[in-house]
């Protein structure tokens, strides 16, 4: 059975994006595969090096992953710092990963793009921690969305070279995986680029959102003033609406507005009324549970020391053997 690795990073709530671009596969892949959901921690210090309050912040992920429909009967849920030696993992294929291809990693340019005056080695390795949660435990499939792929082929990239260093063939080659479907981007609200929690206030629906929060966020999204010819080509902005409505609505609502907006006389403020609303009858059961677990601390206690417990058990072996190949024996 193939083995299933993916993780969010704990660097505040879970977001639309996440849920369509990760959680939605999480939750079917967990009654076919051997699945490890962890939550990135360590990741987040790349960017949050001084977290107001990391262990809330972890806290916060674990509720909104149970209360999306993740089991922790079927499938692993862990913490990336319970497990170090992921950290381990991390220091021996840094040995073999180079700076060059590292620092023509898209999302490491971005970074320093935005944040100038934080530039560390981590940010520049990310990848090759990332690539050090996957191999750790063998995956061969990542359920991830759009934005993730061009770490997936970084993870390829250190997992055959330690191949061929060590003339072995212990690690598989991970594959980015949304069941035979094209990688999801979930675009934000703001007119431009994808959700993210990163992108600024109003720019992502947040799964903990309640009915009052989507109504006013979704009607505040970037429109035009709308098409003049008919059949004309979409904006981005109305691109992305249209993108979001295909998620949570009805196949006839759909055609109803691309028609009004083919015959240009679409009005966005009747489309946006109709989104939020869907939107709110797909997040209910959601955000309703998040609110029930959030205070059941035992029980996210148990999940975590059992999540942990699996998940150190998969990792220690792995990191042995990877050891053995390399030639790290013990002397005593
Ligand atoms: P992160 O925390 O940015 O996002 C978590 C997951 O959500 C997906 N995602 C989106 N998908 C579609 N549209 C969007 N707008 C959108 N925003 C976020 C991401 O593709 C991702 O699947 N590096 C990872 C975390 C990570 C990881 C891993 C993932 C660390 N180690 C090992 C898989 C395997 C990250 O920052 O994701």
């Amino acid at each position: 059975m193939d083995t299933v690795v993916s993780g969010i990073r704990s660097t505040g709530n879970l977001h639309l994006g996440n849920y369509f671009g990760a959680i939605k596969n999480f939750i079917r892949m967990q009654h076919e595969y051997r699945c490890f959901f962890f939550i990135a921690d360590y990741h987040s210090l790349t960017t949050h090096p001084t977290p107001e309050n990391l262990q809330q912040n972890v806290y916060q992920v674990l509720v909104e992953y149970l209360a999306c429909g993740l089991d922790p009967e079927v499938c692993t849920i862990y913490i990336q710092s319970d497990l170090p030696e992921t950290a381990e993992m991390y220091l021996l294929l840094n040995m073999n990963a180079y700076v060059g291809e590292l620092e023509r990693v898209t999302s490491f340019k971005e970074k320093i793009r935005k944040h100038p005056d934080n530039i560390n080695a981590g940010l520049l390795t990310y990848p090759v921690l990332m690539a050090a949660d996957i191999l750790i435990h063998k995956a061969q499939k990542v359920p991830v969305g759009k934005d993730q792929e061009q770490h997936l082929e970084m993870t390829r990239t250190f997992g055959n070279r330690f191949n061929r260093l060590y003339k072995t063939d212990f690690f598989p080659e991970p594959v980015a995986f949304n069941f035979g479907e094209t990688l999801v981007k979930v675009p934000g609200l703001d007119g431009s680029g994808k959700m993210g929690k990163s992108e600024g206030e109003g720019n992502a629906l947040y799964l903990k959102d309640d009915a009052a929060t989507i109504r006013k966020k979704i009607m505040r999204a970037v429109t035009d003033s709308g098409p003049v010819v008919p059949n004309s080509p979409k904006p981005e902005a109305i691109e992305n609406l249209f993108s979001l409505m295909k998620l949570v609505s009805a196949p006839d609502t759909i055609t109803h507005f691309e028609k009004a907006y083919t015959e240009c006389n679409i009005r966005y403020g009747d489309m946006k009324k109709q989104l939020a609303e869907d939107m709110i009858v797909y997040l209910e059961p959601i955000s309703r549970k998040i609110s029930e677990l959030n205070s059941d601390k035992e029980y996210i206690k148990k999940v975590v020391s059992r999540g942990r417990e699996k998940a150190k058990e998969s990792a220690c072996k792995t990191l042995e053997d990877a050891r053995q190949i390399i030639g790290f024996r013990r002397f005593y």
